[in-house]
C-alpha cells in the first residue's frame, strides 16, 4: 500500500479539489483522509451537504479509545464512490487541538489500503504537527504563479522541517500549468526542493463540482481535471509492490455524485468487497449500514 499526503502553503491552490479528484481516479481502493487542521470541507462541496452522521476523524479517535484503532477508522468512513472512502475532517479548527495526529499516522499506515491525505496548509495556524511522517510521498500543491511557487517552496521547506522527510519524499503538483508560467519553468525552480510529480489541468467547471457542489456536467468522467488527476494517481501508485488487502468497512455514501472516471476499466484488479457500497437517498439515515 502507498500513503500520499497533499499539502499547500498559504492561499488556496486547489489541494482539496486535487485530493478528491485523485481519490476518484485512484487505480485501486483508496481511503481519502481529510486531515486539514483548519477543518473538513468535502461534505459541503463534493458531498453537497450530506449528513455525515457523526462520522469522521474525531469519531475515529474517540472510538479508538475503546477498541481497535483500525476498526475505529473504518467505522467512521463514508463512501465516496465504489472502492473509495472518505474519512471526513474535523468540524472546526478548535477540534484540531484534540486530534492525536501521530497515532492517526500510525493507524493509517497499517490500514491495508492506499491512503491519500489532505493535510491542508503547512505549517498550519492550528497545528504544526499534523503532517503524517509515515507518508511515502508529501506533495505540495501549487498554482503556476510567482506567488504560488514561492509559497510552495516555503511549504516544502516547512514540511521537511516538520516531519523530517527523507530525500525523494517531498514533491509537488502544479494546478493549472501555464497560468501564467510554463510547466518547464516551474519544474526547473522546484527541482532541488520538491520536484514536480505531475500536473492537474485547469478546469474550473469540474473543480466547481468538487469544491462547491455544482451539478456534474455530462462529460464529467472525461474532464481534463479528472483525467489529469487519475494520471497522477496512477503514476504515484505505479511503484507500489503489492495490491492492498481488503478493507473491512461499513460506509454511508455521498449520494447522487458521479463516480470515478476510470473505475470500470481500472488496470488494477479492485478489492472484492462483500457488497457494493450503497448510494442512498440524500440525508437518509438508514443508509448507514454494516456489511
Ligand atoms: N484544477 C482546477 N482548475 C480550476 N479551478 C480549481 C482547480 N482546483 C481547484 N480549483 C478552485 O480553486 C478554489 C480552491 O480550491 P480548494 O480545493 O478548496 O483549495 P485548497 O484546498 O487548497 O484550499 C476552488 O474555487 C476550486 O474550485
Ligand atoms: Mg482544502
Amino acid at each position: 500500500m502507498v500513503m500520499v499526503t497533499l499539502l499547500c502553503g498559504k492561499g488556496s491552490p486547489g489541494t482539496t479539489t486535487t485530493a478528491v479528484a485523485m481519490a476518484l481516479g485512484w487505480p485501486r481502493p483508496v481511503l481519502l483522509v481529510e486531515a486539514d487542521p483548519a477543518g473538513g470541507s468535502i461534505g459541503f462541496g463534493y458531498g453537497q451537504g450530506i449528513d455525515m452522521q457523526g462520522r469522521g476523524l474525531l469519531g475515529a479517535q474517540l472510538a479508538a479509545r475503546h477498541g481497535d484503532p483500525t476498526a475505529a477508522v473504518w467505522s467512521n468512513v463514508v463512501g465516496l464512490a465504489e472502492d473509495r472512502w472518505l474519512l471526513p475532517g474535523i468540524g472546526e479548527p478548535r477540534q484540531a487541538s484534540t486530534i492525536d495526529y501521530a497515532s492517526l499516522d500510525g493507524t493509517l499506515a497499517g490500514l491495508g489500503v492506499d491512503v491519500l491525505i489532505d493535510a491542508g496548509r503547512t505549517p498550519g495556524p492550528d497545528r504544526v504537527d499534523a503532517l503524517p511522517a509515515g507518508s511515502d510521498r508529501l506533495l505540495v500543491v501549487m498554482r503556476s504563479t510567482l506567488a504560488g511557487v514561492h509559497t510552495a517552496q516555503t511549504a516544502a521547506t516547512a514540511a521537511v522541517a516538520a516531519c523530517g522527510a527523507a530525500p525523494g519524499v517531498v514533491g509537488s503538483v502544479i494546478v493549472g500549468p501555464g497560468r501564467p508560467y510554463p510547466e518547464a519553468d516551474v519544474r526547473a525552480v522546484m527541482r532541488d526542493l520538491a520536484p514536480v510529480s505531475g500536473c492537474i489541468a485547469w478546469d474550473p467547471a469540474t473543480a466547481a463540482v468538487i469544491s462547491d457542489g455544482f451539478p456534474a456536467p455530462r462529460k464529467w468522467a472525461i474532464s481534463p481535471l479528472l483525467r489529469s488527476a487519475a494520471a497522477l494517481a496512477s503514476a504515484l501508485v505505479a511503484g507500489a509492490a503489492e495490491p492492498p488487502r481488503p478493507a473491512d468497512s461499513s460506509a454511508a455514501s455521498i449520494p447522487g455524485r458521479p463516480g470515478p472516471p476510470s473505475a470500470a476499466d481500472s488496470p488494477v484488479a479492485a478489492v472484492q468487497v462483500e457488497a457494493p457500497v450503497s448510494v442512498p437517498a440524500a440525508n437518509d439515515a438508514s443508509a448507514v449500514r454494516t456489511r
